[in-house]
């Protein structure tokens, strides 16, 4: 027996999701679509039955993404999430059998790189319910024989991107595919046939063990992250009175979930209706993650409908989606709990809402957002979460009647527009990652004699890179993509730097401003929070737990503070600072500042000041009291002599970072 909770979601305080407290920061931030439903121009077997689908709509050019996909990648990052999950369109890259198209191939080779330059992960996924038309024809996952053409295909892909890409999904939704294609005949080939069903369940079992053991074998493959996607499709007892409901709804959950769980827990797999168990020979742990699907739950009598067109029954307090079925966000818990004794990581690889005009969206994305969090505190390992979808697209069966986008799409002028929930879905995202690195390069550099008379500071090579690449490569590790660079000396020597995956923005002043002017003078650069450092410092400090302090304490600035330093220049007391000093050091001086800061740019804006001020000075006394200390004792570089500078090429020579 389970419970079905429903919760007064009046109540609840989303404020976590919106101060950027609720995910921990790593947190696996993406939008999600399939190749079918938004490249257009597809021939596969889904093209092939849509004149015959309950719409009847074509997918025809859909979102047009095969032409748009460098647009798209921009909106993609404009939303500021970290990963991007696509399908691979296995018809366009082998069209016809043993002929490989080299340009589609490329086509995804470059999307790879296109989001990789922007700092987006990608996460590849290898069926997402279409193939091409002559596996079709011999029978698709019907026949176990035809498994291997699949399973080179995905060699071949994995060989082509598994230098870029970490994140594979093999099928996506097993169960979906079998139930709608061969029991409900809503996907192709739209038949009913359990016998038929029941083979081509256990065939896909065995394409996905097959496809994860032949990529792990790879040299690439033990890197790579390799999993199976599951929509859990809750069933809960419409009369929770009535034992013929709970029958009913044990039976579909068996056959919906628990068979499929259950196969990959223990390596033997009774499909759905089946009455014995097959073992399916690497099967067992044949998932790196689970990728977990969520949509809704379903009440179960004994007479429910099996045509999509019938309303399915709801509580009366549950707001229905424009898919018939309801919005129940507390369901998602119990789909991690259902995946939980796999003992592997969960990512929910989709989950959104079909909601034409965006007026449920919005709860939507929080109230699932706020469940995750909360399993995620309760010690649940969920790793990710990826919105479906990136834009409204092509719903299957549904046509264009279904529409899931965080961006509106106009179908007729291919304009794409964010929508109220993209915006909310991006302020929550935006929270939770990293914020923007600034960085201050514009000092002389004096102590450092000649070498600075050719070369700012920030510039100078240690172990065969300038620190400020160092700077980068610690600062992209711990989740940025984003850095301001505020230069002043021989600033004219930071044109044209760059650094791959994330986005440098130079700020030059135009006479020396003080490290306060140089903020000052670039505010309309600033994000609302950002992380300062200093451009001749290597300090690398895990940024999470930085900000972990800043959210605790709710200061304006928090900066690091080491204990282990031969000097001490401030005071510091019950996590705050009381007393900084530069210059002259007071013998109750217990800490010392390491380099590392949160700020939020409100300080700026308030302490702040045409002309030449210093941050320290001006801000750590205003400050006093109220700005925060995080103490690391974590070795920080500080090159600003030549011995030190020194010490750091060593420290780089001896270490990986
Ligand atoms: C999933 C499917 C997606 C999308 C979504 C919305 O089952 O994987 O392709 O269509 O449902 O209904």
């Amino acid at each position: 027996m389970w419970t079905e909770e429903h919760r007064n979601w009046d109540a609840v305080d989303y404020t976590p999701l919106k101060d950027g407290s609720a995910f921990p920061s790593g947190f696996m931030w993406g939008v999600a679509t399939a190749s079918h439903q938004i490249e257009g121009g597809n021939h596969n077997n889904w093209s092939e039955f849509e004149p015959r689908s309950k719409s009847q709509q074509l997918s025809g050019e859909a979102c047009d993404h095969w032409n748009r996909r460098s647009d798209d990648v921009k909106l993609i990052r404009e939303l500021d999430v970290s990963h991007y999950r696509f399908s691979i369109e296995w018809s366009r890259i082998e069209p016809s059998q043993g002929e490989w198209d080299q340009d589609a191939a490329q086509w995804y080779s470059d999307l790879v790189d296109e989001l990789l330059s922007v700092g987006i992960q990608p996460m590849a996924t290898l069926h997402h319910f279409t193939h091409p038309v002559w596996w079709d024809q011999l029978g698709g996952f019907e026949r176990e024989e035809n498994i291997q053409h699949w399973v080179d295909f995905c060699v071949k892909m994995f060989d082509l991107l598994s230098d870029r890409v970490e994140w594979w999904c093999t099928i996506n939704e097993p169960a979906v595919y079998t139930t709608m294609g061969y029991v409900l005949g809503e996907f192709p080939p739209a038949v009913r046939s359990f016998k038929r069903a029941r083979s081509v369940a256990l065939n896909m079992m065995r394409a996905h063990a097959q496809c994860y053991q032949a990529l792990k074998a790879k040299p690439r493959g033990e890197h790579c992250h390799i999993g199976l996607v599951k929509n859990i499709n809750l069933f809960d007892p419409y009369r929770r009175w009535n034992p013929l409901h709970w029958i009913q709804a044990k039976v579909l959950d068996g056959m919906f979930n628990r068979c499929w769980i259950n196969g990959l827990a223990k390596g033997k797999f009774k499909p759905p209706s089946g009455f014995r168990s097959v073992s399916v020979p690497g099967l067992k742990n044949s998932s790196d993650f689970i990728g977990v699907n969520y949509y809704t739950h379903l009440l179960a009598t004994p007479f429910m409908p099996t045509k999509v067109e019938i309303d399915p029954l709801i509580r009366p307090w549950e707001t229905r989606t424009d898919f018939r079925y309801p919005m129940y966000a507390e369901g998602l818990r119990r789909a991690f709990e259902m995946v939980q004794g796999l003992n592997i990581p969960i990512i929910v690889t989709e989950n959104g809402v079909a909601d034409d005009d965006d007026d449920m969206r919005p709860e939507h994305v929080r109230r699932h957002l706020h469940i995750t969090a909360e399993a995620i505190a309760d010690g649940l390992d969920v790793r990710g979460f990826y919105h479906w979808s990136l834009m409204d697209n092509f719903e299957w069966a549904e046509g264009y009647d279904q529409q899931f986008g965080l961006y509106h799409v106009d179908f007729e002028t291919q304009k794409r527009t964010l929508k109220e929930s993209g915006s909310e879905y991006k302020a929550i995202v935006k929270a939770h990652r990293t914020p923007q690195v600034v960085i201050m390069a514009g000092g002389l550099g004096t102590r450092l004699g000649t070498m600075t008379e050719q070369t700012p500071k920030s510039l100078i090579q240690v172990n065969g890179k300038p620190i400020l690449t160092h700077i980068l490569d610690w600062a992209q590790k711990q989740g940025c993509l984003n850095a301001l660079v505020l230069t002043g000396h021989m600033g004219e020597q930071f044109e044209g730097f760059t650094h791959p995956g994330m986005s440098v923005r130079c700020i030059r002043e135009d006479s020396p401003l003080g490290t306060g002017g140089a903020l000052w003078n670039a505010q309309e650069h600033l994000e609302e929070r950002f992380i300062l450092l200093w451009g001749d410092d290597l300090h690398p400090i895990q940024y999470s737990e930085l900000l972990n302090t800043h959210h605790t304490m709710g200061a304006p600035v928090t900066m690091c503070v080491t204990e282990s330093h031969e000097e001490m220049n401030l005071r510091h007391e019950d996590g705050r600072l009381l007393e900084y000093d530069k210059i002259s050091a007071n013998p109750e001086f217990n800490g010392y500042e390491a380099g590392t800061s949160i700020v939020e740019k409100s300080v700026v804006l308030k302490h702040g000041s045409d002309g030449v001020w210093s941050w320290e000075e001006t801000v750590y006394s205003a400050l006093s009291g109220k700005a925060a200390v995080h103490l690391d004792n974590t070795p920080f570089w500080d090159m600003g002599t030549p011995e030190r500078l020194e010490l750091l090429e060593q420290f780089l020579k001896e270490t990986t970072l």
